[in-house]
């Protein structure tokens, strides 16, 4: 009997590689521009699995592949995948939630340190040679310690940079969430609230929530114009959760403090962007995850979903849990 075939376009180590190739014929594509690519849409046609992440699969795309049985996101975020439409053609679609958790939080706490005490901007003061004298009060920072953290979204990614901020940093924690968190309540003494009553009360508000109908656009105009003018932004979830235009205005306007910034509304990030080059923005290029320990445990949860659901068993990661209709 032939392998089925399994295209790879996302990065994975050659051990990964060659376990795959053990039970399937593997076809690495390295390429930027896969959605344009014809050597890409032909290898569609007979594809039976993708693992992946970072290029939207779309509907035309879907077309192409009459075979194709599951996909494997490299990925927790599902934002790139037409979900509804991969159910209804009996497409699985997998995710590699949890082993992300911890890093991607990390990266969250990052930028709000980095923020708050203004880490790259006088990094790069002292790289200019301003360091002359002794630093005053425009260097200045604001504590983290001690205040008052909003999590608008509080799943496990949200749950995690709240542990830090609470247990590490003494923080008050707060969160808006579609549904109430009591075990979280418990542990770190976490408040729910309503979003704009988090918005108004939060020193830090941080921003976890994929990206879905109705996240786009979250965060406006409004909501900047309800934080507090010394309210620090941080958002590691998707750019298109925020209005980015307003984000702007208000950092420029002073209407708050400061943003850290890993996710934009286009990425990577048009060169005519002023947020790299604002002083109070810290712009990462999406490293939510990028380390090596988890983008290889990652790409390994892919490796392991696409094998299982080529093999006819249950993925450990089944987004769309209504193409299993097996016991
Ligand atoms: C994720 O896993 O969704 C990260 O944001 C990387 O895309």
């Amino acid at each position: 009997m032939s392998k089925k075939s399994v295209l790879v376009y996302g990065r994975l180590t050659d051990d990964q590689l060659a376990t795959l190739a053990r039970d399937f014929d593997v076809t690495h594509f390295s390429g930027t521009d896969l959605a344009n690519d014809p050597a890409f849409h032909k290898a569609l046609q007979g594809a039976h699995g993708l693992v992946g992440a970072s290029l939207a699969i779309t509907p035309d795309l879907l077309d192409m592949a009459p075979r194709l049985e599951a996909i494997a996101s490299v990925s927790v975020g599902v934002d790139n995948y037409p979900v509804e439409e991969l159910t209804r053609r009996g497409i699985l679609l997998c995710n590699t939630p949890d082993v992300l958790t911890e890093t991607t939080a990390d990266t969250g706490f990052l930028l709000i340190m980095a923020t708050a005490r203004r880490a790259v901007e006088l990094a790069e003061f002292i790289k200019r040679g301003d360091w002359e004298a002794g630093i005053g009060e425009a260097q200045f920072g604001s504590d983290v310690h001690g205040k008052t953290l909003g999590m608008v979204g509080f799943g496990r990614i949200g749950a995690a940079i709240a542990r830090r901020g609470a247990l590490g940093f003494g923080m008050k924690i707060l969160y808006s969430n579609a549904s109430p968190k009591p075990e979280l309540e418990a542990e770190l003494g976490a408040e729910r609230r309503e979003l704009d009553a988090l918005l108004a009360e939060a020193d830090f508000v941080c921003v976890t929530v994929p990206l879905t109908a109705a996240t786009e656009k979250l965060i406006g105009a409004r909501e900047f114009s309800l934080m507090k003018p010394s309210g620090i932004f941080v958002n590691i979830a998707r750019g298109k959760v925020v209005d980015e235009p307003a984000l702007i205005a208000a950092l420029e306007t002073g209407e708050i403090k400061a943003a850290g910034l890993d996710v934009f509304e286009q990425e990577p990030l048009p060169s005519e962007s002023p947020l790299p080059h604002m002083k109070n923005v810290v712009a990462l290029p999406h490293i939510g995850s990028a380390t090596t320990e988890t983008r290889n445990a990652m790409a390994q949860r892919a490796v392991d979903n696409i094998t299982l659901a080529l093999k006819g068993q249950r993925p450990i990661n089944l987004v769309n849990a209504d193409t299993w209709s097996k016991p």
